[in-house]
C-alpha cells in the first residue's frame, strides 16, 4: 500500500479507506490514542488502537518521538480535539526514542532549549511552521523574479576581491595554520596558497551580479553569505542568505518600486498559502506577548501585521527628512537614544530606524539619498557632490531588511572614489572594465532572507529563522 501524508489525507478526507502513514509520535494516551505527525502539515492525526489486539512488548516501543508507519480505516472520529482518525490494524515501529532521553516532550519548551537540540526542534510545531514558511518564502522569491523577466544567477562562494567592504570576512585556505609559508618580509605568503592569493567566503554577490545585469538585463542571485562581524544580536548572523537583484536601466526609484513589490509579493504568497502555519505562529506571538508589559506589546496581531504591509505604501523619505524627525523626536530630546543624533552624517542605528517605522511612519519606510561617508564606494554620487543614491527598506520589528542603490556608472567619478578609499584598482579590474565597455546606468539591492522570515513569522530571533544558525562562538551541528 502506498503511505499517504497526513496533509493529503486531510485535505481528501477519504471516511471509510483503508490508508496507512507514516510519522513520530507526538503524544501517547492511556495506550489508545497515538497522536502521529510526519512534518506535512502542523496537523497530527490521531491514530486509535485496541491495545488488546497488540502485543505489549509492540506497545512499549510506542514513545513520545518514535517512528510508526500505521495502516488502518481512515474514519470521522467521535473524539473531542479531532474530526477524523485512523482505526489502526496494523503498526510497524520504525524506530523507538529513549523516553527518557528524548528531549522534545508534549509540552512548553523555551527557544533557547530548543536551539541547543537543532537537530530535533523541528520536531515541534513552531519550527515545523517556520520551516514550512522559510520553504514558502523561497520559493515565492524564485517564482516573483522568473515571472517578470530576470534570471537566476549564481555567484561565486569562495571570492578572491574583498573590495565590497560589506563586512569582516572569513578567510578560505589550506595552509598550514600552524606553520604558514612565509614571504621575504615574514608576512604570510598565500601565492603558495591553493588559490595563489588571499581568498575569501563571500559577503555578497552584488559585484559580480552587476556584470551579470551588463550583459543579460535583469538577474538575481539567491544564496549563503558569510560576515565575521562579532555582533552578537538578534539581527545578525555570521551565514545567512542573501537575495540580490540587479537591473540595467533601473534608476533609484525603479529600484525603490521593485523592492517594494517583490516584499509585498513574497508575504502575499505566505499569506495565501501558508494559513494553518501563519495561524498557529500568531496565537504564539499572542501567548509571548502576554508575558511582555503592556507598552512593549504589538498593537497588531501577525496577519494583521502582515496584511498592513501587503495593502499600503511604504513610506519614501530621504536621509536629510530623517534626521530632522529624529533629531527633533522625543526620545533624543529627552536623551533616551543610546546614539544621540546631533548632526547630518550620523549613521543611523537600528534604535533610530526602529523609531521611524514604529513610533513615527507605522508603516515600512524606504530611507535613500544618504551621506556617501557612510555608505559603499559604489553608490551613485548625486549632483550635491554629499550624498548617494543609496536606499535602505525599514521594517517594523526587524529594523533593515534590505538595502541597495543606483551604482556608480562613470568611470571617472568611481576611480576618484576608490582612489579617496584608497581601495586597489588592480584588484578591480574587471569590475571597472563594466564602465570602460558599454557602462550604463543600474541599480539593485540585497535582501536577507531570515530578516524577512522573522517579519512575516513573528518570531523574535534570527537564530530560529535558520535551521541551523552560525554566530560567533557557535557552530555546532
Ligand atoms: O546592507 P547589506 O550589507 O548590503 C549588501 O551587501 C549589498 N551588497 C546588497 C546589494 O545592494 N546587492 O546587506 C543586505 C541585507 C541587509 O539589509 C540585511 O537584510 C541582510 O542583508 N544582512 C544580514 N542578515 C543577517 N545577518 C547579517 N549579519 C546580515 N548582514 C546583512
Ligand atoms: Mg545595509
Amino acid at each position: 500500500m502506498i503511505s499517504h501524508s497526513i496533509k493529503s489525507l486531510l485535505e481528501k478526507q477519504p471516511i471509510g479507506d483503508s490508508v496507512q502513514i507514516n510519522g513520530w509520535v507526538r503524544a501517547f494516551r492511556s495506550n489508545r490514542f497515538i497522536a502521529l505527525n510526519d512534518g506535512s502539515t502542523l496537523h497530527n492525526l490521531q491514530c486509535v488502537i485496541d491495545f488488546e489486539n497488540f502485543d505489549e512488548s509492540l506497545l512499549k516501543k510506542i514513545t513520545v518521538g518514535s517512528a510508526l508507519k500505521v495502516s488502518g480505516t481512515f474514519a470521522e472520529s467521535l473524539g473531542k480535539g479531532q474530526s477524523v482518525e485512523i482505526q489502526v490494524n496494523d503498526i510497524f515501529v520504525h524506530g523507538t526514542a529513549d523516553a527518557e532521553a528524548y528531549p522534545i516532550q508534549p509540552k512548553k519548551h523555551s527557544l533557547e532549549f530548543l536551539r541547543e537540540k537543532a537537530h530535533l526542534r523541528i520536531r515541534t510545531n513552531t519550527f515545523s511552521a517556520v520551516m514550512r514558511i522559510r520553504s514558502a518564502l523561497s520559493f515565492a522569491i524564485h517564482d516573483y523574479f522568473q515571472k517578470n523577466g530576470f534570471f537566476y544567477m549564481h555567484t561565486p562562494i569562495i571570492t578572491g576581491s574583498d573590495a565590497e567592504g560589506a563586512g569582516e570576512m572569513f578567510r578560505v585556505s589550506t595552509l598550514n595554520a600552524k606553520k604558514p609559508p612565509l614571504d621575504d618580509r615574514g608576512a604570510v605568503n598565500y601565492q603558495e596558497d591553493f588559490f595563489g592569493k588571499e581568498t575569501n567566503l563571500t559577503v555578497s554577490g552584488q559585484l559580480e551580479a552587476e556584470t551579470y545585469a551588463m550583459g543579460l538585463g535583469k538577474v538575481y542571485t539567491f544564496g549563503p553569505t558569510f560576515r565575521a562581524e562579532n555582533s552578537n544580536t538578534s539581527r545578525h548572523l555570521a551565514e545567512f542568505w542573501m537575495i540580490e537583484p540587479e537591473m540595467a536601466f533601473y534608476e533609484l526609484d525603479d529600484n525603490m518600486d521593485l523592492a517594494e513589490d517583490f516584499i509585498k509579493y513574497t508575504i502575499r504568497y505566505v499569506m495565501d498559502h501558508c494559513h494553518e502555519d501563519l495561524n498557529f505562529l500568531e496565537k504564539r506571538l499572542l501567548d509571548e506577548e502576554k508575558t511582555k508589559p503592556q507598552n512593549e506589546r504589538s498593537d497588531m496581531a501577525l496577519i494583521e501585521k502582515l496584511r498592513f504591509v501587503t495593502d499600503n505604501d511604504f513610506k519614501r523619505i530621504t536621509y536629510t527628512e530623517a534626521i530632522d524627525i529624529l533629531r527633533n523626536s522625543k526620545p533624543n530630546k529627552k536623551k533616551k537614544f543610546k546614539f544621540p543624533i546631533n548632526e547630518w552624517g550620523a549613521d543611523l542605528q537600528s534604535e533610530h530606524e526602529r523609531f521611524l517605522v514604529e513610533k513615527h511612519f507605522k508603516c515600512p519606510v524606504i530611507l535613500f539619498d544618504y551621506p556617501a561617508k557612510i555608505k559603499a564606494f559604489y553608490m551613485r554620487l548625486n549632483e550635491d557632490g554629499k550624498t548617494v543614491r543609496a536606499m535602505d527598506v525599514l521594517f517594523p520589528g526587524i529594523g533593515e531588511i534590505a538595502g541597495g542603490s543606483q551604482r556608480e556608472e562613470r568611470l571617472d567619478v568611481l576611480l576618484e572614489k576608490i582612489k579617496e578609499l584608497e581601495i586597489d584598482e588592480k584588484e578591480l579590474w574587471w569590475y571597472l572594465d563594466l564602465r570602460r565597455f558599454g557602462t550604463a546606468v543600474h541599480s539593485g539591492f540585497g535582501l536577507g532572507l531570515e530578516r524577512l522570515v522573522l517579519f512575516v513569522t513573528g518570531m523574535g530571533n534570527i537564530r530560529d529563522a535558520i535551521p541551523y544558525p552560525r554566530t560567533p562562538q557557535n557552530a555546532e551541528f
